[in-house]
């Protein structure tokens, strides 16, 4: 089937960033949250974002006008029900995106696909919570969506070739560079690179080191674009805690135990950009 369509789910971080790659890339966009004041703050981040991109003489005017008429936000799943696709970047939690999918399936034609942009959850599970499993696959974006040229697929042992391929062509065209991997957990990337921050913040929090010489060392030792603790806070420190919390209890190797000052960060309500503190300081800015 030929995608026009896409239906995002959640626009906060990524799925505002998926809907606005999606509408840049020529589709017609529906993009859902829980309420209107959160579609309405999605929605304004998207606008800011082109109207920046306008400023720096990236996008013209008329291009800009173009990719907001190709955006609709909704608050019902019914909504999604004319998608030839859906990608879920709703919040990280596998109770959620498994009420999602189920809700997804039942809204949605059977013939359609979906991904999942879960960051270490299982997607075999979130796919069997729909009667379409051989049409559900992982698909990670990494943050900024619009920047960041990388999309992980992830199959599972009930995905068929038919979806990889169609996912593959589909994540192309929006100019990513698509690798796969299968469903294990953090996939190829964060597998990698979230030894990293941990590591990164266990350093911070024994005080060997203040955070702005950690993220130099990395960004000029490494050559990392940006160091791993501003990199934190922007991903959001209460993902990353979920990220890493879910991975200790998959691999079951201290390795991946969370630090004990991002449990207390999260736990103050330090969550990095999002809330204008992490390990920096936003609130000025
Ligand atoms: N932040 C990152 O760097 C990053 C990178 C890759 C993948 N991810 C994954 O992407 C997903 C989203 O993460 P995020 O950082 O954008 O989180 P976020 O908190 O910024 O956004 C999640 C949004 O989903 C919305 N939501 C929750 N339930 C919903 C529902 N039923 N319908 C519609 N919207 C709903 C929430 O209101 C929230 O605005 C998670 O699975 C996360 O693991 C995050």
């Amino acid at each position: 089937m030929a995608i026009k369509k896409v239906g995002v789910v959640g626009c906060g971080i990524m799925g505002g960033g998926i809907a606005q790659v999606c509408a840049q890339s020529g589709y017609q966009v529906t993009v859902s949250e829980i309420n209107d004041e959160l579609l309405n703050k999605g929605l304004k981040v998207i606008r800011g974002n082109l109207a920046k991109s306008v400023e720096k003489g990236k996008l013209s005017k008329e291009e800009e006008a173009a990719i907001v008429g190709r955006l609709k936000g909704i608050t019902k799943v019914e909504d999604f029900a004319d998608c030839d696709m859906v990608i879920e970047a709703a919040t990280e939690n596998m109770n959620l995106k498994k009420k999602i999918f189920a809700d997804l399936d039942r809204v949605c034609p059977p013939g359609i696909i979906m991904g999942t942009n879960t960051s270490c959850l299982s997607v075999t599970d979130v796919a069997m919570a729909t009667k379409r499993p051989d049409k559900v696959l992982g698909m990670h974006f990494f943050n900024p969506v619009p920047l960041m040229k990388l999309l992980e697929l992830v199959t599972t042992i009930v995905s068929s070739q038919e979806t990889l391929e169609t996912m593959k062509a589909f994540g192309k065209s929006l100019g990513k560079v698509v690798v796969v991997a299968k469903d294990t957990p953090a996939f190829i990337a964060n597998r990698i690179g979230v030894p990293m921050f941990i590591e990164a913040m266990k350093v911070y929090e024994a005080g060997l080191a203040t955070k702005e010489d950690i993220d130099n060392a990395m960004v000029y030792g490494f050559n990392h674009p940006m160091g791993p603790l501003a990199l934190a806070d922007l991903v959001g420190l209460d993902t990353l805690l979920y990220v890493y919390e879910s991975m200790y209890a998959d691999f079951k190797d201290p390795k991946w135990a969370p630090p004990l000052l991002l449990k207390k960060m999260v736990a103050a309500g330090h969550l990095g950009r999002k809330t204008g503190k992490g390990f920096y300081d936003y609130t000025g800015k």
